[in-house]
């Protein structure tokens, strides 16, 4: 039987780690991954999180299930981290999820078996697997332009204009809550202001997607967008991470919260939360977010973890503004000043695909065709050769 099944298509990111691992040239440049790496090209154990699991592991007594809606102080805490007082948490309905892309699929699922036939828009472009997620949940996807015809900045009037012609009531947006991921691109507090306000006026549900709180201006300041949208609308979904922002990753620990109408929907929407759980993979793994628990619950490795956080977005920043001086430095004849507007880890950087194919053949340089570098790839040991090998590929491939 199993025979007959056709290769599936590698995954475009990941497909290019493995050549990456595999290129001999040792000068090798990777900004293709989404993870968070140090100035020494690691990605980090947090020491919070290895403090939290120290104290985790002297008192851990237990290792039977959670309930299937996950651990309930965790939930608590990172509501309240998410929700930054937004709204009561007694109309929250929250599940702990494995990672952002479960809280995605639990919620886009729940929706899916219980409004068929819901429409969702996401950004042109999105995170790449919000396709697959919300396509795998039945649920139509549909797609608002975002970016100007450069590409280098929100094309706001057009991904309005869009929205407010072709969306419907009930339809849910799909808004990524900062630090956009493939772009930085974010919208201005503005921007969010009118956002929040039209999908109330057309009874569309923001879908918001908050997987890099603290990466963008700052844990709390990051919360703007989500805030606005709760300002102005009833209901919501927000599915979070903290892949990135713990340096989680492996550990899977994410949650889906919704915003209902009023306390009253809670239970309800709790067990169908639940019910969507059981079906998939019937309760989550306790360790990521036991630690995560530890950690905000306890107000010094609260602090040493926000001070980590800090340090993780304050490289980033600094990476991306040397990077722009960098190019000016070796005369680049394009200028990628527009980078200091964007957020996060990743960033657009106009290159196209047959200039990011010169750079993985003739340097060594792997980003993804799309033009999207993760910043936090760049070091001050591979800036200089970087810098140089973006600007001779613009000459080589100008015209
Ligand atoms: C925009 C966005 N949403 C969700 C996720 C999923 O995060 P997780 O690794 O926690 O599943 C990612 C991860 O890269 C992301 O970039």
């Amino acid at each position: 039987m199993f025979q007959s099944l056709p290769l599936a298509p590698p995954d475009s990111i990941l497909g290019l780690t493995d050549v990456f691992n595999k290129d001999p040239r040792t000068e090798k440049i990777n900004l293709t991954v989404g993870v968070y790496k140090d100035e020494t090209g690691q990605t980090p154990i947090l020491q919070s999180v290895k403090m939290a699991e120290s104290k985790l592991l002297s008192q851990e007594k237990s290792k039977g299930y959670l309930g299937i809606e996950g651990h309930p102080e965790y939930l608590k805490l990172v509501s309240e981290l998410a929700l930054n007082g937004a709204v009561e948490l007694d109309r929250v309905s929250a599940a702990q999820t494995p990672g952002g892309t479960g809280a995605l699929r639990v919620g886009a699922e729940m929706i899916g078996t219980h409004f068929p036939g819901s429409r969702i828009w996401v950004s042109n472009p999105t995170w790449a697997n919000h396709n697959s997620i919300f396509a795998a949940s039945k649920l139509q996807v549909e797609t608002y332009p975002y970016l100007s015809s450069d590409k280098t900045s929100l094309g706001f009037s057009e991904m309005i204009d869009h929205l407010t012609q072709h969306g419907r009531a009930g339809d849910f947006v799909c808004l990524h809550a900062c630090c956009h991921n493939p772009t930085g691109i974010d919208p201005t507090p503005e921007n969010w202001s009118t956002i929040a306000k039209l999908l109330n006026e057309k009874r569309m549900i923001p879908f918001i997607d908050y997987a890099y709180q603290g990466f963008g201006d700052g844990i709390v300041e990051d919360g703007l967008g989500t805030r606005t949208l709760l300002q102005h609308n009833s209901e919501a979904v927000l599915c979070s991470s903290y892949s990135k922002n713990f340096g989680l990753y492996s550990e899977r620990v994410g949650a889906v919260m919704v915003v209902n109408k009023s306390a009253d929907g809670k239970e309800a929407t709790l067990s169908q939360l639940k019910q969507t759980v059981r079906s998939n993979y019937s309760n989550p793994p306790r360790h990521g977010a036991a630690t995560v628990a530890v950690i905000l619950g306890d107000a010094e490795l609260r602090k040493a973890w926000e001070v980590e956080v800090d340090a993780m977005r304050s490289r980033i920043a600094t990476m991306r503004q040397q990077f722009v001086e960098g190019m000016k430095a070796v005369k680049s004849i394009r200028d990628f000043s527009f980078l200091l507007t964007q957020k996060g880890m990743f960033s657009y950087t106009g290159l196209t695909p047959l200039q990011a194919d010169w750079l993985k053949k003739e340097r060594a340089i792997y980003l993804v065709g799309t033009g999207r570098i993760n910043v936090a790839g760049i070091s001050p040991s591979n800036l200089p050769r970087l810098c140089q090998s973006i600007a001779d590929c613009l000459v080589a491939t100008a015209n």
